[in-house]
């Protein structure tokens, strides 16, 4: 028979049918120094999770679970993108790493708006010409646009950016009833060094990429957001989602929007539409995805997955090197723990595990693990490595 624990060696063997009871139904936290095993320990977890026909999704910043076997692997960039009038443009402007005072982010929603009216309403190519429109035509356009028609063509922004810069001529050939007849070039040229950051990150490689800027016809690409849906709705043959977002490896705060979406997005989904299995959701190195200010937390998918997700089915496995990285509210969230070498008394202390000591958790070799459940007294755990890295050698 299949044992839920096959992926560790448990010497106390009293130990283990306490802990198969719990192990998988509740947040796991993975902690351990760099090396100390964390990455291959949720490799393994991952594979028991297969076996037990359990359900994962992996977002996965490194593109390090892309070697998992028997998962299906979506990678950003190359097989999916993101849309772009999924972000408000507050969030867009973080996406590319950008910061712009509120006059040109008024500019920029009002681009997306443009924009989006041209891509659905109008349903024509290029942008929304302002220069000589009616202020009446545009309200009638603008009246048409519901939230379902949200998206755009990211390639048209920085021309339709411009194109927000028209006004009235400012002699009496001025005309009121209308959007504009001329550019306001003094203003364009005020915010022309912050037009050029955003047309040329746009323009970028990774970005392009990220937006799918370069559609061709006929490639077959798929939008993340729908990728989350179907997975969370029809629980196919593959149980096991990997989302490699490592094409933003060098956009930390990018990934760690976009992985704040993503989950707010699955748990959004979960209330919508509760298929009724379980999904456990992973994040390797969390601590580099959760808000540099703590104000913050409460906005952070992060967060509200573990604090709201338990009631939807949905678990969450995370690694991180120090406890300490995680704020306290985090952390005090997590009763199951898999702890690797920790050599800090202050990081012991902050766990919620009765009887773990320093001298333990110090002492612990590559790939060894207190596994500490609410309440009991630590066991320790040798985890072993799956069957495909121990077949095909070490592939780092
Ligand atoms: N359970 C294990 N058995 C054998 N080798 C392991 C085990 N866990 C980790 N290792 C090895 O130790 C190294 C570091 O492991 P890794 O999982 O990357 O650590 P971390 O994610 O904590 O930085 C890797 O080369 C890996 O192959
Ligand atoms: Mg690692």
């Amino acid at each position: 028979m299949q044992e839920a624990l096959d992926f560790l060696t448990i010497t106390d063997r009293e130990a283990v049918d306490r802990l198969t009871a719990t192990l998988f139904s509740h947040h796991l936290l993975i902690v351990g120094q760099t090396g100390s095993g964390k990455t291959t320990t949720t490799l393994s977890l991952l594979g028991q999770l297969q076996q037990l026909n359990q359900t994962a999704i992996i977002l996965d910043p490194t593109g390090e679970y892309t070697k998992l076997p028997n998962a299906i692997t979506y990678r950003l960039g190359d097989n999916c993108y993101l849309e772009a009038g999924k972000l408000t443009v507050d969030q867009l402007l973080t996406t590319l790493q950008l910061q712009v005072d509120p006059g040109l982010q008024a500019k920029l929603w009002q681009a997306v708006t443009d924009l989006q009216i041209q891509h659905n309403i109008q349903d024509a190519p290029g942008i929304y010409r302002r220069l000589g429109r009616s202020l009446a035509d545009y309200q009638a356009d603008e009246n048409q646009l519901g939230a379902w028609a949200s998206d755009f063509p990211v390639r048209d922004l920085f021309a339709q950016l411009i194109e927000e810069f028209v006004v009235p001529f400012a002699d009496d050939r001025a005309d009121y009833t209308c959007l504009g007849q001329q550019y306001d070039r003094a203003t364009i040229n005020h915010y022309w060094p912050l037009l050029t950051a955003i047309h040329d990150q746009l323009a970028s490689p990774t970005f392009r990429a990220l937006f799918d800027i370069d559609h061709h016809a006929g490639t077959m690409k798929s939008e993340l957001n729908f990728i989350l849906k179907m997975f969370l709705h029809h629980r196919s043959s593959h149980r096991t989602l990997v989302v490699d977002l490592s094409l933003l490896k060098d956009y930390e705060e990018s990934q760690r929007l976009i992985i704040s979406l993503l989950l707010k997005e699955i748990l959004r989904l979960r209330l919508h539409d509760n298929a009724g299995f379980p999904v456990n959701v992973i994040i390797d190195e969390a601590h580099r995805y959760l808000p540099k200010d703590e104000r913050d937390l409460a906005d952070n998918g992060i967060f509200q997955l573990v604090r709201e997700g338990r009631k939807l089915d949905l678990k969450m496995i995370l690694t991180t090197q120090s406890p300490l990285d995680l704020p306290a509210r985090l952390r005090s969230q997590f009763s199951d723990l898999l702890v690797h070498r920790l050599l800090d008394q202050a990081e012991i202390a902050s766990l919620p595990s009765a009887g773990l000591t320093l001298q333990d958790a110090g002492a612990l070799p590559v790939g060894q693990a207190a596994l500490c459940v609410f309440g009991e007294a630590p066991t320790l755990v040798k985890v072993n490595l799956p069957e495909w890295r121990k077949a095909g050698g070490h592939r780092d």
